[in-house]
Parts: C-alpha cells; sequence; structure tokens
C-alpha cells in the first residue's frame, strides 16, 4: 500500500488532495497547525490516517515529520501545500517577514527532511505547490512572489543534485494560477479564479503522470508564458493583481 504524507492537509488544496490519494486507496499521514481539521480527515477513513501537529516555522517541524512517517510506516510521496500570502501593497512588515519565515525558511526545512529521508530510504516522490506568482516579481505581493519563486528554483536545484547523486527521487513543482481557497479570503474576485476541487484532480493526475512541472489551467500556461517574454521595461509599469 502506498504511503502519503500531506503538510499543510488542513485546509484548500492540500485538503483537496489528501481526500483524493485516499480516494485512490493511499494510506495518508496529514499535517498542519490545526489539527481539528485534520481529525475530521482521519473519520473518512481511521485505518489509513494518522494525524500530526506540525508548524512548519518551528525548530521541532522535523522531528514531528519523523514522528508522522513512523506511525504511517514509510513515505513514498511528500504533497507540500503548506503556505501563506496575501496581497501586501502597503508592504506590512509583519506580513512580508511572515511569509519569508513560512514559505521560504519552513518550505526548505520540510523539503530538505524529505529529501533526506528520501535518499536514505530508497527514493520518492516529492510534489510540491508553488504558484504562478514565482513567474516574474508581482508588485501586489513582494514576499509571495518572491518566496514563489525561490521554491520553483529550490525544487530545480534538488531534482538536478537528485540526478547528480543517482538518487531515486521525483519531483513535481505545481504552479496553479488563482485558485478559491480560504487563502484568497471570502468571495475572491481574482481573474481566471479556478475551483479547489478541479485544482487538486488535475495535481493528483499531474503527481501520476510524473510531471516535473505543472502550470494549472491551460489559461494560465499560456498566460505565464506571455509573462515571461515581456521585457523588463515594460513589467515594471504594469498593474497586475
Ligand atoms: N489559492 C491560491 O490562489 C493559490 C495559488 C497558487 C498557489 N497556492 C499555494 O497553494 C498552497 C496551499 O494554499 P491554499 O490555497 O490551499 O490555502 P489554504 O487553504 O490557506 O491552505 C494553506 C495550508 O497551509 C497550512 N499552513 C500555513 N502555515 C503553516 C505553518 N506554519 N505550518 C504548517 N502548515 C501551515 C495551513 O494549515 P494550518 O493553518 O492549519 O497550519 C493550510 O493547511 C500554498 O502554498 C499557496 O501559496 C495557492
Amino acid at each position: 500500500m502506498k504511503k502519503a504524507i500531506v503538510i499543510g492537509a488542513s485546509s484548500g488544496l492540500g485538503n483537496e488532495v489528501a481526500r483524493l490519494l485516499l480516494e485512490q486507496g493511499w494510506t495518508l499521514g496529514v499535517a498542519a497547525r490545526r489539527v481539528e481539521a485534520l481529525e475530521l480527515l482521519r473519520e473518512l477513513a481511521p485505518e489509513r490516517v494518522q494525524t500530526q501537529a506540525i508548524d512548519v516555522t518551528s525548530d521541532d517541524a522535523t522531528a514531528a515529520l519523523d514522528e508522522l512517517i513512523a506511525k504511517v510506516g514509510g513515505m513514498d510521496l511528500l504533497f507540500y501545500a503548506a503556505g501563506i500570502g496575501k496581497q501586501n501593497m502597503e508592504l506590512e512588515s509583519d506580513f512580508e517577514l511572515n511569509t519569508v519565515t513560512t514559505n521560504g525558511l519552513g518550505f526548505t526545512r520540510m523539503i530538505g527532511a524529505a529529501y533526506r529521508y528520501m535518499a536514505t530510504h530508497g527514493g520518492g516522490h516529492i510534489a510540491a505547490i508553488s504558484s504562478i506568482a514565482g513567474t516574474k516579481g508581482l508588485g501586489a505581493a513582494p514576499s509571495y512572489s518572491a518566496t514563489k519563486a525561490f521554491q520553483a528554483t529550490y525544487l530545480q536545484a534538488l531534482e538536478q543534485q537528485a540526478y547528480m547523486r543517482k538518487l531515486n527521487i521525483r519531483f513535481t513543482d505545481l504552479r496553479p494560477g488563482f485558485v478559491a481557497t480560504p487563502l484568497l479570503g471570502d468571495n475572491p474576485k481574482y481573474p481566471m479564479l479556478l475551483e479547489t476541487k478541479k485544482v487538486a484532480r488535475e495535481m493528483v493526475k499531474a503527481i501520476n503522470s510524473g510531471k516535473h512541472v505543472w502550470v494549472i489551467d491551460w489559461r494560465w500556461r499560456i498566460t505565464t508564458a506571455l509573462w515571461r517574454r515581456i521585457p523588463k521595461c515594460i513589467w515594471r509599469r504594469l498593474k497586475i493583481k
């Protein structure tokens, strides 16, 4: 039976992907700070779901991950969905720094721990949600877009390192456009807004088919391809919100 750890499983995309993996017969270890939401997942299949409180910004987060892996009995797949983000036009300092701590430091801590585990346990698959926001610096969300670029580059670097070290670790960098999850708040009004369930299904499909990088959906694939071609002198004048 395949074993997956889902970090950031208490809401939004992580929660939805955890439900889909359960439907596909996986055994799961689910983690986040809000354990009550994790317990609801466990109730769906108590014999196949283990829960663990993990705050990825905390020093003891990797020990908690080890504990969860032990409870599940291994880790073939890490699905990493933990993250925070919002628009910050006032450049409020606490939010900028918390975003770097969660999406930068927390991400590095947890992805690194999973990589080291897989390196010494015969391999595995690391799938993480970065974002289309990492494609270019977005003025409305500076720390968010910068940390998402960091995540994408980090995954690319680890994938190259895994090849160099002949480790059997696969990677999938999932980059959705705007998705109507709690991260965007109530009543989100964003262009080309995507449904959580639909995005989660596309994510699981991308993992199962071994995609290395997958932008969701096709409209965002075209948009980000165009963004990349916009010269810097024009990009700095655009109002993208
Ligand atoms: N929604 C979008 O438009 C969108 C677009 C592109 C990418 N993404 C990315 O998708 C990922 C999932 O976000 P979502 O949209 O599904 O939002 P969400 O519903 O707010 O889910 C975020 C998840 O991250 C967990 N989390 C946050 N801080 C954490 C911490 N310090 N330690 C452990 N877990 C933490 C939350 O759990 P607790 O609060 O219980 O800890 C929650 O389970 C994020 O990386 C986000 O940047 C979202």
